[in-house]
């Protein structure tokens, strides 16, 4: 939900910004615009749309000549994506520019006062009250002046302060919104996430709520609330350019599906030694908790939804899945013996915090799976496990939702033979280490998919069918087709067709059923029969092997052999792909579907 990017430092400031927000872009792409000190004063170009016609608008001005500048592109919140709504927005004086992710939530009364006052408000966004109250209470002093303006402020924020009167001089703040600063050499950074920075610099400084800093060229100071100078570490950074980068591919979500082999393998190999589950970084004792509730949003829930049927089965304790929003407005039961599994690929998604925060205070113990180091969530939690799936782009996660699973996978098995119930454990981690192969050999053997997304691309809707953890993959199925290609789709359980939802099929109905757990297929085969009987075309996932399904589906697609309980993530993939290659047919924007942001750190 909008990206932030600054810069100080001797050479032209707007290429670097512009660049850094085209990297930024997955978090917010309807407006966008750079603010750029020179000579006294600040330039501003901005415009509704995505960065590239900034970059336009910015080139047909002259190029914005100056070394320090800050940018934003945005996500609307408060107030439709035009040009005047653009971040940056400029104090009544033009001394100040600000860009601002998060949401104010006392925007209102913090306007009314100000208008009170006589300012004269330019734009219908909450980002506005803080740099119109910048204004008003500089004296002279722009640490100051941050500091009593963030003590006004309730909500989320990450900002980013450009003044005229201190030439190279940028102010930065944050509560509850990501925030880096780049450490460069006679240069420095600030930016929502280190993709904006990679090319320049993989050194950076996380800073924590409440702070303020300093940025110049040569010297960075971060201050707490009271002004006190904070000492802050240092963090190197492994995400390499070329992971932030399409590297020939026409989409990052296609070159993410891509990845996947490898990403798994980076998740799963270190926690794999002498044929044992080994998470060295976790720090519980998992005899401690008698139940288990994940939490999450969107495709981590989905995650989520695979990781409880694993635990049940491995564990055999209570476990349960809700999605974080519900959760933190409803009554969990929960208390010291719960242990909360939070997954989050950004680490940064507000309903997800909101959620862990309220399984804090009732006393239950947060492990967090999240893939951003340095992230809220990680930070929050009693214990983290990443899953190193390196950064992801495309705004529909694939990498991030695969490697959730694995690592849920290898937490079942872990919490299984710390409570004396696994068997096997050398068996089970030669399947986990066989998963990167097996996802690559989904891939391999699924060239049919263009063409069913050439016959399928037009459907009215499409539902997805399944059961257990067939059904948790319909789930996510569904929800990547609809996000990215538009297409109207549902997932269902596929006993619960009959309880309604059959009425919807007709004549040529599209119906993608996943059948790919043995010990149930027989049931699901009878779904598909229904369906079939009354006019649906079915498309089934399933195994080479299974005659059954092959010789009664219209297509197929395929996954490798593999233990039913670990295929989910296998069978993910060709419906990913399945996804992308309708989207293409439909003239999507895949990267960046409309109405969608990738971090969603509002509510
Ligand atoms: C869908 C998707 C979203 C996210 C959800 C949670 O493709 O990406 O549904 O899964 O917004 O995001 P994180 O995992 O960052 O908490």
């Amino acid at each position: 939900m909008c990206g932030i990017v600054g810069f100080t430092g001797r050479s032209q400031a707007a290429p670097v910004l512009l660049d850094g927000l085209k990297h930024l872009e997955y978090r917010g792409y309807d407006s966008a615009g750079i603010a750029v000190q020179k000579d006294g004063a600040i330039a501003m170009t901005k415009t509704s749309g995505k960065v590239d016609a900034l970059i336009d608008k910015v080139r047909a001005t002259g190029g914005m000549p100056g070394v320090s500048g800050i940018g934003h592109t945005r996500w609307a919140t408060h107030g439709v994506p035009n040009d005047v709504n653009a971040h940056p927005h400029m104090s009544q004086d033009g001394r100040f520019a600000v860009v601002h992710n998060g949401i104010i939530e006392n925007f209102a009364e913090l306007r009314k006062e100000l208008e009170a006052e006589g300012v004269a408000f330019q734009s219908e966004t909450d980002t506005e009250v803080i740099v119109q109250l910048l204004g008003s209470y500089y004296e002279g002093d722009i640490k100051q002046a941050l500091l009593r303006t963030v003590s006004r402020l309730e909500g989320s924020y990450a900002v980013g302060v450009l003044s005229a009167d201190v030439p190279g001089t940028l102010y930065a703040a944050r509560a509850a919104s990501p925030l880096i600063i780049g450490i460069g050499a006679g240069e420095n950074f600030f930016a929502s996430d280190i993709t904006a920075l990679v090319s320049h610099t993989k050194n950076v400084i996380d800073m924590d709520d409440g702070e303020i800093a300093e940025i110049t060229p040569d010297r960075i100071t971060v201050f707490d609330h009271a002004g006190r100078a904070v000492k802050k570490e240092e963090r190197h950074v492994t995400w390499d350019v070329a992971s932030a980068e399409k590297n020939g591919y026409d989409h990052f979500m296609l070159k993410e599906i891509m990845e996947q082999p490898a990403a798994l393998k980076a998740t799963i190999e270190p926690r794999i030694k002498g044929g044992c589950v080994c998470f060295e970084e976790l720090g519980l004792d998992m005899k401690n908790y008698d139940s288990i509730l994940i939490t999450a949003c969107g495709s981590a829930y989905h995650a989520g939804v695979v990781g409880r049927y694993l635990i049940r089965k491995l564990c055999r304790i209570p476990a349960e899945a809700e999605v974080a929003s519900e959760l933190r407005y409803g009554d969990p039961v929960i208390g010291e013996r719960t242990l909360v599994i939070v997954v989050s690929q950004s680490g940064e998604t507000a309903d997800t915090i909101a959620a862990m925060k309220k399984c804090r205070e009732a006393g239950a113990t947060v492990l967090a799976i999240v893939n951003v180091v340095g992230s809220t969530i990680a930070k929050l939690a009693d214990a983290v496990l990443y899953t190193w799936a390196g950064p992801e782009i495309a705004v529909a996660t694939t990498k991030g939702y695969t490697t959730q699973i694995a690592v849920l996978y290898m937490l079942a098995a872990y919490i299984a033979k710390h409570l004396g119930l696994l068997q096997n454990e050398a068996a089970l981690t030669d399947t986990l280490q066989a998963l990167p192969r097996r996802i690559q050999q989904a891939i391999d053997m699924n060239p049919s998919i263009p063409a069913l997304a050439r016959k399928y691309h037009a459907s009215k809707a499409l539902f997805f069918i399944g059961r257990n953890t067939d059904y948790a993959v319909a789930l996510e199925g569904a929800l990547k087709m609809k996000e990215i290609s538009y297409l109207h789709s549902e997932a269902y359980a596929a006993g619960e067709l009959k309880h309604g939802t059959i009425a919807l099929i007709e004549e040529h109905q599209p119906v993608i059923a996943l059948c790919c757990n043995a010990s149930i297929m027989e049931k699901t085969l009878s779904n598909i029969v229904e369906v079939k009987s009354r006019g649906a075309e079915v498309l089934a996932l399933t195994f080479r092997s299974n005659r059954q399904i092959v010789s009664v589906a219209d297509d197929l697609l395929f996954i490798p052999p593999v233990d039913p309980l670990f295929s989910a993530v296998i069978e993910i993939v060709p419906l990913q792909l399945l996804a992308y290659h309708v989207a293409r047919e439909n003239g999507c924007d895949i990267d960046k579907p409309k109405n969608l942001a990738k971090s969603v750190t509002v509510e």
